[in-house]
């Protein structure tokens, strides 16, 4: 399997491949009794520190969390509120992409966010929050405006 080979987004290549290396360590964590689908997650903050998550099923459906937003959960906890990059493996081809869901919680901590999707075969594709978000709403389209 080959790491990958792209500078992407302003992150190297080693920190592209360490995100894919713990996103990939904590998928098998994942709690997926009712999809199968197993999808873990690395986010990478502005302090260096790297937090991985697994997505949480839950028997209502509704109340289960994707690896995204467990890892985004995590980095909050541990006190850092700034993303710089986000690696997310799931076991589809081509990799997949984070849900709507997820995508704005993703825009609550970041400007945009370089964005690696992964299949554990080593293929690899690139995208950015504000490709996957455009025109999104924040919390500055009410918080400044309001007189
Ligand atoms: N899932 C994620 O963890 N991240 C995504 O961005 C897409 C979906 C999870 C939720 C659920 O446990 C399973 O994948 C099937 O939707």
């Amino acid at each position: 399997m080959s790491e990958p080979t792209e500078d992407f987004g302003g992150i190297d290549r080693e920190m592209w491949a360490e995100l894919e290396a713990r996103a990939r360590h904590v998928r098998p964590n994942a709690y997926v009794p009712y999809s199968d689908f197993a999808v873990g997650a690395a986010v990478l903050t502005a302090s260096g520190e790297i937090y991985t998550g697994c997505n949480v099923e839950n028997a209502t459906f509704g109340a289960t969390v994707c690896a995204e937003r467990t890892a985004i959960g995590c980095a909050v906890a541990g006190g850092d509120t700034e993303l710089r990059a986000l690696c997310v493996i799931t076991e589809v081809s081509p990799p997949a992409a984070p849900c709507g869901i997820c995508r704005q919680v993703i825009a609550e901590f970041c400007d945009d966010l370089p964005i690696m999707m992964v299949h554990p075969s080593g293929e690899r594709r690139f995208s950015t929050l504000s490709e996957l978000l455009p025109l999104r709403f924040s919390g500055r389209d009410f918080i400044d405006d309001r007189s």
